[in-house]
């Protein structure tokens, strides 16, 4: 089969690869018909993770069973599935207790709980940007969405993006009359946005410098604040009559920069510290690393992020952090694009096939006007 392979530093390519096989009573394998380049991907495509050479990419994964597994009761051949990210076991005290982006069983990585597809660190599996994904405990990841091909781009953001920006507002506590500043207009940042508007935020700032991300943010109801128009603090205390906001959501990670493109990877939580409202809470699902050897100064090599803690803990902000449980939310979002609440697909941009990814990479890696989010479909 075509699958998209990891080679070094911003090198991708097409490899013709062998088709994954059932190896065990709960495996199901699935015929991807859409899977989607993320911005975690970047951060491997640029060299700053340790992912080896030779790895599928691919954690966005959605398509239709083709094999299961005899240990299976609940998923069957020819469903249509939503693939999490997460590969969780369903049993361990973890994944019982809803937090299956932490599961204790899963991933053989030293210190590290929870899986993924095609990941950095995420434990041996491989990507869905390909032609098929083996999927291992199936009938406790797969979630079932109606047959056919209708919502495809819907649906296709439930592998990760919709629930983790949801998961940003519900790790910031987004209730309803709330005022709500997201960092980084990406596809997170503005589902996270849209996730705070869907949970009855009042008002809802996204700031980023990339102008065509903020005139989508812009197009849901938020506020759009470009950080080349100077301090986005200054901007969003000024917009607020100096009060600031009751939430915050980082969805931008350890490679954040000014607008020049200088990296200073706390300069993110800094802002939230100061714009968010004492006893406020800040949901970070942006990614930070416990060591980045590319890091832009040596404390954040080694994974240790110099923010304003003494504001944060003078102010009793709360902050929730973490990859996100897909299946804790990912059933409801799909019964809201279901009944039309809700169209996360305004993000989407592109629709390729597996021969044009590498060269999708390279674009959205220069967040290329227009590169918001691509979708690729293998079998196009
Ligand atoms: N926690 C999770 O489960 C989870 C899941 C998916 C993605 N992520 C992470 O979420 C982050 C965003 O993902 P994405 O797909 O939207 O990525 P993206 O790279 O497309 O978007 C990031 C955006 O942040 C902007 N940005 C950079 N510096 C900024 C700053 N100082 N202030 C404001 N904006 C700034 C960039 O211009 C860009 O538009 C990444 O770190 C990704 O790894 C986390
Ligand atoms: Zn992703
Ligand atoms: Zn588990």
């Amino acid at each position: 089969m075509k699958a998209i392979v990891y080679r070094g530093p911003y090198d991708v390519a097409v490899e013709d690869r062998p088709e994954p096989t059932i190896e065990g009573p709960l495996d199901a394998i699935v015929r991807i018909t859409t899977t989607n380049i993320c911005g975690s991907d970047l951060h491997m495509y640029e060299g700053r993770t340790s992912v080896e050479k030779g790895k599928i990419l691919g954690h966005e994964n959605m398509g239709v069973v083709e094999a299961v597994g005899d240990g299976l009761t609940r998923i069957k051949v020819g469903d249509r599935v939503s693939v999490p990210f997460n590969i969780a076991c369903g049993t361990c005290r973890n994944c019982t207790a809803g937090w299956t982006s932490f599961c204790l069983r899963t991933n053989p990585t030293e210190g590290m709980d929870g899986a993924a597809y095609g990941y950095a660190n995420m434990g041996p599996y491989d990507g869905g940007q390909a032609e098929l994904l083996r999927v291992p405990f199936a009938d406790v990841n797969l979630l079932q969405l109606p047959p056919g091909s209708e919502l495809e781009n819907d649906f296709t953001l439930l592998s990760d993006i919709f629930p983790t920006g949801y998961h940003g507002a519900e790790l910031a506590g987004v209730a309803p009359g709330d005022s709500v500043a997201v960092f980084g207009a990406g596809p997170v940042g503005l589902l996270a946005a849209y996730s705070s508007l869907l949970e009855g935020a009042a008002r809802v700032f996204v700031a980023d410098k990339e102008k065509d991300r903020l005139a989508l943010a812009a197009g849901i109801g938020a506020e759009p604040v470009d950080l080349a128009a100077g301090d986005p603090v200054d901007q969003i205390t000024e917009a607020t009559g100096g009060r600031g906001v009751d939430r915050g959501i980082e969805a931008v990670g350890y490679q954040a920069h000014d607008p020049t493109g200088e990296e200073h990877p706390e300069m993110v939580l800094d802002s939230l510290v100061a714009l968010v409202r004492s006893t406020g809470g800040i949901g970070v699902v942006g990614v930070y690393m416990p060591e980045d050897p590319g890091a832009a100064n040596a404390l954040a090599k080694e994974g240790r992020y110099a923010f304003q803690y003494g504001t944060f803990f003078t102010k009793g902000q709360t902050m929730g952090t973490g990859q996100c449980p897909v299946a804790r939310y990912n059933r409801h979002l799909r019964d809201l694009i279901v009944s039309g609440r809700a169209r996360p697909s305004f993000i989407v941009s592109h629709e390729l096939s597996l021969d044009e990814a590498p060269d999708a990479y390279k674009r959205f890696d220069k967040r290329e006007d227009g590169y918001t989010k691509v979708l690729l479909h293998p079998g196009a």
